[in-house]
């Protein structure tokens, strides 16, 4: 069980360079599966999300290897298996993509109901509706779904709601899909255009990724192809909130300020320092943040629901009172009570937290219990005065690669305790 043993309180100062983004990586691997010939995905950090996916696909028929400098290699020539090992898929919610893919490529896919982050309710009922508008057959029971995809063409389909995984799934589905596909009040995140300019990059035929209306051209095949992700918007926003909790000056590399600005400009409102620069940027902060800045999460280029624990952590030590809304997953403030236990105050109703914001927050021992709640805690301990313990690190290593590396280089008094 590993744990971070943080000496918080100090400044932040350095640079750190941002990693490629898990929730681009995924759908790419997933869309792999798809190419007639070998893919390589650049600079992929072999996060426990990523590793996992790669075991799904291996157990796919799929050739894997991810090289010591981060090339992760799949050649899906002789893949054949359309079924997602439970075990795996339970472990990782973005398994459902597969269903896209393996439906694109053999026509056929099973898979048991997904698994992932413990942050509510988290349906795949928009991800089947698309398919079946795609004309896919879809047989759900005992735990698991079956889909037939011999008749699958392409169609015009509308999400109720703008889902990330769905749109993606439907684009890589109608990517191998004969005829055309227009999805209608698509997802617009950074990384579904990611996803397009991959497709296209293999041959499909994919346009209007990043807006809400999504065409594509189904194709007979795609081939194999290079490809370097864009940069994880979410880590990069993690590490600008934990310099803006702790104070200091940094410098983040490779990183997109475009996808950014949800948080960038909150940060300024509350006072701290960000200037945008040619794929870097740099965060300056006094310390404890001038005011209580609230928030509502909403879809891109909304405030992102990823960032809310991290944000929340830095309006616990701010200065007046703000509330917070989370609005697209029901119980994604399990690490409240956790922050609570290191002086903060704040209530949660419903969707709601009411943060008054303390003048500093202080060390504990608290339980990491999902990814970005548990990013958010470690942060709240580099900034806190005296030691924490942080417990349930396999969380936070499901989406930050040596999280603890980056942020000592930053100049944070972080240790791994167990293995
Ligand atoms: C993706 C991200 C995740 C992020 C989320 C929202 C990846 C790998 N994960 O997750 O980090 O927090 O987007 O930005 O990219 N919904 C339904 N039915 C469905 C699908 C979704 O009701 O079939 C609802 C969800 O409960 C949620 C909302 O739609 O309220 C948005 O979820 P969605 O965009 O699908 O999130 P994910 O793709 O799972």
């Amino acid at each position: 069980m590993r744990k971070y043993l943080i000496d918080g309180g100090g400044p932040l100062s350095g640079a750190a360079t941002v990693a490629k983004a898990k929730n681009a990586v995924l759908p790419l691997l997933a869309a792999s599966v798809m190419a007639d010939g070998p893919v390589a995905l650049r600079k992929c950090p072999p996060i426990a999300d990523v590793v996992n996916m790669l075991g799904i696909l291996n157990g796919l028929g799929c050739r894997v290897s991810h090289s010591p400098d981060f090339d992760i290699r799949v050649d899906a020539s002789n893949a054949g298996g359309t079924e997602l090992p439970a075990d795996l898929a339970r472990e990782l919610r973005s398994s459902i993509f597969l269903l896209g893919p393996l439906l694109g490529r053999f026509k056929t896919a099973r898979a048991a109901y997904p698994g992932g982050c413990d942050i509510g309710f988290r349906p795949i009922d928009l991800h089947l509706k698309g398919l079946r508008d795609l004309n896919v057959k879809i047989t759900e029971g005992y735990g698991g779904i079956v889909c037939d995809g011999r008749e699958m063409r392409g169609a015009e389909t509308m999400l109720e709601v703008p889902s990330v995984g769905a749109t993606e799934n439907l684009m890589m589905a109608a990517a191998l899909a004969p005829g055309r596909t227009v999805i209608r009040n698509a997802a617009k995140e950074p990384e579904i255009a990611d996803l397009q300019r991959f497709l296209n990059a293999m041959g499909g035929r994919v346009a209007g990724a990043g807006s809400s209306t999504v065409k594509i051209e189904g194709v007979a095949k795609l081939n194999g192809a290079e490809f370097t992700p864009l940069p994880d918007r979410i880590e990069a926003g993690t590490l600008m909130l934990a310099c803006a909790l702790a104070g200091g000056r940094i410098v983040l590399n490779e990183v997109n300020c475009e996808h950014l600005f949800p948080l960038i400009a909150k940060l300024r409102e509350g006072g701290v320092g960000v200037v945008c620069g040619e794929g870097s940027l740099t965060v300056e902060a006094a310390g404890r943040p001038s005011a209580c800045v609230g928030m509502e999460t909403q879809p891109y280029p909304g405030f992102p629901t990823d960032l809310q624990a991290p944000f929340l952590s830095l309006q616990a030590a701010s200065d007046g009172v703000c509330v917070i809304r989370e609005n697209l997953f029901e119980t994604r403030f399990k690490h409240v009570p956790e922050l609570i236990k290191m002086g903060a105050d704040i209530t949660v109703r419903d969707r709601t937290a009411i943060v008054r914001g303390v003048k500093s927050l202080r060390g504990a021992q608290v339980a990491a219990r999902e990814l970005r709640g548990g990013a958010a805690l470690a942060i709240a301990a580099i900034a806190a005065k005296g030691t924490s313990v942080v417990e349930g690190v396999r969380h936070i290593e499901r989406g930050y690669y040596k999280f603890e590396e980056k942020l000592r280089a930053l100049g944070a008094k972080i240790d791994v305790l167990g293995n």
